[in-house]
């Protein structure tokens, strides 16, 4: 099975990385993308850069280039939800756009003609989440993820996206991601794990825990890699 394991920063894949040593680097795209032989599988890594564009362009190559069959996503998240704190998992049940807005046609935030607001991730995917988090002995939260090509830093935008699409926690890839692998037909996992709390100071927060908390979500993917290579 060709399984894809991305990011958005190089600092969401170097733990990666690390833990497989031996990879191959390919690039393609203005982008590159590791290979690491594991079990009979392949993986393919790679951090698209910041961003939904990137991040459809990264998802799509990984599916369409070099065919992988399911995709998950590792990297860091603001908390949206006050009962998260930094470092904690989370991966998302469904994601949706926060910053499409064609709202004065009628249509309610993030909604896209012919799509909708929601995309879902792979309930079999989320499952082998919940149990790898068993057997490790963690507590992984799920909840709605909302994207948007916007870094967070103020409680007020974060308290009109808590409201708007009941998320509990922000990024800025996940929902493209998804578009790209419901599209595809290929089953997707999102996970993040807390560097800030989306707020006035989540800036310093996010440059002092953006490494620890992408260990921790790399640390969790690389654990469900296990289960998931065939
Ligand atoms: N990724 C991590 N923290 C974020 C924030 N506050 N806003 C958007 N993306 C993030």
């Amino acid at each position: 099975m060709k399984i894809a394991i991305m990011g958005a920063m190089v600092e969401e894949i170097e733990p990666l990385l690390e833990n497989f040593k031996d990879y191959e680097e390919i690039v393609y795209g203005k982008n590159r993308y590791y290979k690491v032989l594991y079990k009979n599988s392949e993986l393919y890594i790679a951090y698209s850069k910041i961003g939904k564009v990137n991040a459809t362009l990264t998802a799509s190559t990984l599916i369409q280039h070099f065919g992988c069959e399911k995709l998950l996503f590792s990297g860091v998240a603001g908390a949206i939800d006050s009962s998260l704190k930094i470092g904690d998992l989370i991966y998302a049940s469904s994601l949706a756009q926060h910053d499409l807005d064609i709202t004065i046609f009628g249509h309610p935030h993030g909604y896209v003609p012919e799509g909708g607001v929601f995309t879902n991730s792979s309930k079999e995917l989320n499952n082998i989440a919940k149990e790898v988090a068993i057997d490790l002995k963690i507590t992984i939260k799920e909840g709605i993820v909302a994207t948007g090509d916007q870094f967070i830093a103020s409680n007020e935008k974060k308290e009109w996206i808590a409201k708007t699409f009941n998320a509990s926690a922000i990024e800025m890839e996940g929902a493209a991601v998804g578009v790209v692998c419901d599209a595809l037909n290929t089953p997707f996992f999102i996970l993040r794990a807390i560097s800030d709390a989306a707020d006035m100071d989540a800036s310093f927060s996010f440059d002092e825990f953006l490494k620890s908390s992408a260990k921790v979500s790399a640390g969790f993917v690389i654990s469900m890699v296990n289960k998931v290579a065939k």
